[in-house]
C-alpha cells in the first residue's frame, strides 16, 4: 500500500468533517523529564503548528527509554508526566491530536517483534547512533539486544499509524530512512500492507545552551520551560558571550555569541538588527543586551508557565488525557495489526 492509497477503515484524508487534513503525523519523545527551550524551538513548536492541518499522533516512548535506562527505571512515571505536562502547556491539543504513552499500546511490542524477523542485523549495526551512543554512554552496557533493536521499535511506532510524515530532529533522519527500508522489505515479502513514511526536520532554529554547547539537561546549560522567572534571570545574566569581549569598550562579535543566537529566536527584527549593529561597535553592553533578551524570553514563557502550573496542580487530568489518547491510538493500531497478521498468515 502506498501513501496515495489509504486503506479502507482508516480516517480518509480530506474527509468532509476534517477539510484540512494533509496526512497523518507521528512523532515521539523519550520521557526525559521537564522539557527545555531547545525542545520548544526545535520539535515542540512545529508539532503544535502541524496540528492545524494534519492528524497528529504524539507518543511518549517509555520503552525506548528502557533501551538505555533499563538499569534504573525509578523516575519513569514522573518523567512521563513531566513531558506530558509540558506538551499540553505548549499547546499540543488533546481535542485535535492523540497524545499517548507507547507502553499503553501493546501493539507497538507486537509489531516490533514481527518486524524484527525480517530486519537484517547489519542494517541496525550501520545506524550511526548505535556505535555513537555505545561510545558516549560508557557508564552502562549497551551491547543489549533491546538497544540494537531501538530503530525497529521506532519503525513500529510509525507504521502502526500509517503515518505519512514524521517530524524529527536531524539526528533522527537515519532512523526514518531505515523505517522506509523496513516497510519496503515487508511489503515486498508479504504484499502491500504498510505505508512508507517521509521524515522532515524540525530543528531549523538552532538554540545553543547557556554555555554555547548543545542545550542539554545533562550539561547543566538548559533553561527549562517550567523555570520560574527568578531562575531564568540568573541563567541569562550568566550566559557565555563573545569571550574576546572582556571590557564594555571592547567591540564584540554576535555571530559567535550564544546570547545573540537566543535573540534570533526570541527577539523582534528591530531588536536583532540593533544588537547586531551595536555589539560590533561596543555601542551596547552585554548586560543591556541580555536584559532585552530576558524581557522577551519572560514574555514568551509566561503563558507556558501559567498553563503548566495549572496542569501540575491536577496531574490526574494529565493522566486522563494520556489514557484517552492511548484508547484512541489503540483503535488505529489494532486495525493495522489485523492487516499485518493477515499479510503474515497469522490469522
Ligand atoms: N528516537 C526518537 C528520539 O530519540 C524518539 C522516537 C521514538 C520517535 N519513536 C519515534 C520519533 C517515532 C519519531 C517517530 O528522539
Ligand atoms: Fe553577545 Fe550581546 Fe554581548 Fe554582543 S552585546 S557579545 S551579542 S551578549
Amino acid at each position: 500500500m502506498t501513501q496515495d492509497q489509504p486503506h479502507t477503515g482508516s480516517p480518509q484524508v480530506g474527509e468532509p468533517s476534517r477539510p484540512h487534513r494533509r496526512g497523518r503525523i507521528l512523532s515521539g519523545h523519550r520521557p526525559t523529564g521537564r522539557l527545555h527551550l531547545g525542545h520548544l524551538v526545535g520539535a515542540l513548536s512545529s508539532w503544535v503548528d502541524l496540528q492545524d492541518d494534519h492528524e497528529c499522533f504524539y507518543t511518549i516512548v517509555d520503552w525506548h527509554a528502557l533501551t538505555t535506562h533499563y538499569a534504573d527505571t525509578s523516575d519513569l512515571q514522573q518523567n512521563i508526566l513531566e513531558v506530558a505536562t509540558d506538551w499540553l502547556a505548549a499547546g499540543l491539543d488533546p481535542e485535535r491530536s492523540t497524545l499517548f504513552v507507547q507502553s499503553n499500546v501493546p501493539e507497538h511490542a507486537e509489531l516490533h517483534l514481527l518486524l524484527s524477523m525480517l530486519v537484517p542485523v547489519p542494517w541496525l549495526e550501520r545506524v550511526p547512533s548505535y556505535k555513537e551512543q555505545q561510545q558516549q554512554l560508557t557508564d552502562r552496557d549497551l551491547t543489549t539486544y533491546g538497544f540494537l533493536g531501538y530503530p525497529v521499535l521506532q519503525a513500529a511506532d510509525i507504521v502502526l499509524y500509517d503515518a505519512t510524515l514524521v517530524p524529527v530532529g536531524e539526528d533522527q533522519l537515519p532512523h526514518i530512512e531505515l523505517t522506509r527500508e523496513i516497510v519496503r522489505r515487508f511489503n515486498h515479502l508479504y504484499g502491500p500492507t504498510l505505508v512508507e513514511p517521509k521524515g522532515c526536520t524540525t530543528d531549523v532554529a538552532r538554540l545553543p545552551g547557556t554555555d554555547g554547547r548543545k542545550m542539554s539537561k545533562s550539561y547543566g546549560n538548559a533553561i527549562a520551560l517550567a523555570d520560574p522567572p527568578e531562575e531564568i534571570r540568573p541563567k541569562v545574566l550568566q550566559m557565555l558571550t563573545d569571550p574576546a569581549r572582556k571590557r564594555r569598550t571592547d567591540p564584540g562579535n554576535p555571530d559567535i555569541c550564544p546570547v545573540f543566537a537566543f535573540h534570533k529566536v526570541f527577539s523582534n527584527a528591530d531588536e536583532i538588527a540593533h544588537v547586531d549593529r551595536e555589539c560590533r561597535v561596543a555601542g551596547i553592553g552585554c548586560v543591556d543586551c541580555k536584559k532585552i533578551l530576558l524581557a522577551n524570553l519572560e514574555q514568551r514563557l509566561a503563558p507556558h508557565a501559567e498553563r503548566r502550573a495549572q496542569l501540575a496542580r491536577d496531574p490526574d487530568s494529565v493522566r486522563d488525557i494520556l489514557r484517552e489518547g492511548a484508547r484512541r491510538a489503540r483503535e488505529v493500531a489494532q486495525e493495522t495489526m489485523q492487516r499485518v497478521r493477515k499479510a503474515l498468515h497469522l490469522i
